[in-house]
């Protein structure tokens, strides 16, 4: 409010006026005060202001400091360093402009009948993690998304998909594509027929499922001859024998990369997470990390592919 009226009454305030120099926000406040049109006519006044002016990051939206939830979240730092990066360099933090992404995220939810279905615990966040990473390099993103409770990140194309069929679809439709990253949880079968009403329980006791194979659909990505993206990354979620499982699936999945995590620990639906990144030349250790710079650290691992910076 201050720096959009000109009040310098603080050294914060001070500075912000007595400075030539473009100025980033990162603001964090009560999901009301954000969205009061006080507030938000501030933003806007802000944002129209000429010379170097004022750029922009977060709020995000979550869970409040005072038990609220909503937009007003500050920004997970490692994203206020990527956008503090971005302006730093220019265009040339945009590694990824002008190419392609496409990235899976979510579970997906196989209906059964019209209020039952199988699905796989999945909160989507690593994947759309990496999807708004992607895009704060510059990168044109197409995030094909299960049922998840999370917004689409800033620049993101997000497909609404419910089951691997549909989702195996939209990533055809997202082709042609640079790189994509696939992290849904895709379940791995879905029931043969799909009951038109609500089957009733029945004194014969439950009824027996039974069950048809989804498509993989890293695998068939990975296969995909000529629409084929240039780099395809899988990842593993492994409790044991990390590495030898994840280079089996590198080879059985015919992609690029894999990134696997141990997830023998606590990941789901957690903030952070521990990950190695194995590829045809070997093995990079990722330690411990919100799964937001994670997700940095693999745009700039896919964006220095590109750039041709030795790997
Ligand atoms: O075989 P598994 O499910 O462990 O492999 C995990 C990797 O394969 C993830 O990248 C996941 O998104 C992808 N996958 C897929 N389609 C499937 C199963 C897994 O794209 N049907």
């Amino acid at each position: 409010a201050k720096a959009a009226r000109g009040l310098a009454d603080d050294l914060a305030s001070t500075t912000l006026i007595a400075t030539d120099k473009r100025v980033l926000m990162a603001p964090a406040m009560n999901v009301r005060m954000w969205l009061h049109p006080a507030v938000q006519a501030n933003v806007a006044r802000l944002a129209t202001f000429p010379g170097p002016g004022v750029a922009f990051v977060g709020p995000d939206e979550g869970d409040m400091a005072c038990g609220e939830f909503g937009p007003g979240r500050m920004a997970e730092p490692p994203a206020i360093l990527d956008a503090i990066a971005a302006e730093l360099a220019g265009p040339a933090a945009r590694l990824l402009a002008g190419r392609r992404a496409l990235v899976t995220a979510g579970p997906t939810f196989e209906p059964i009948d019209p209020v039952r279905g199988l699905t796989n615990r999945s909160s989507g966040k690593q994947g759309y993690a990496i999807a708004a990473a992607l895009a704060r390099r510059g990168a044109e993103v197409t995030l094909v998304s299960g049922p998840v409770a999370l917004d689409a990140p800033p620049g993101v194309a997000r497909v609404w998909v419910e089951t691997a069929l549909q989702m195996q679809a939209a990533c055809q439709a997202a082709l042609p594509a640079d790189v994509a990253v696939m992290t849904a949880a895709v379940a791995d079968w879905r029931p043969d027929q799909v009951a038109t009403g609500k089957i009733k329980k029945a004194p014969g006791g439950p009824p027996s499922l039974a069950l048809t194979e989804n498509p993989d659909i890293l695998a068939g990505l990975s296969a995909a001859g000529p629409r084929r993206p240039g780099l395809v990354v899988g990842f593993a979620a492994e409790t044991e024998d990390l590495i030898g499982n994840a280079r089996r699936k590198l080879s059985r999945k015919g992609c690029d990369w894999i990134v696997a995590n141990d997830v023998s620990a606590d990941v789901f639906g957690a903030d952070g997470n521990a990950a190695t990144l194995i590829t045809a030349a070997g093995e990079e250790s990722w330690p411990r990390q919100s799964k937001t710079a994670l997700a940095g650290t693999l745009a700039d691992r896919i964006a220095r592919h590109f750039t041709g910076t030795p790997e």
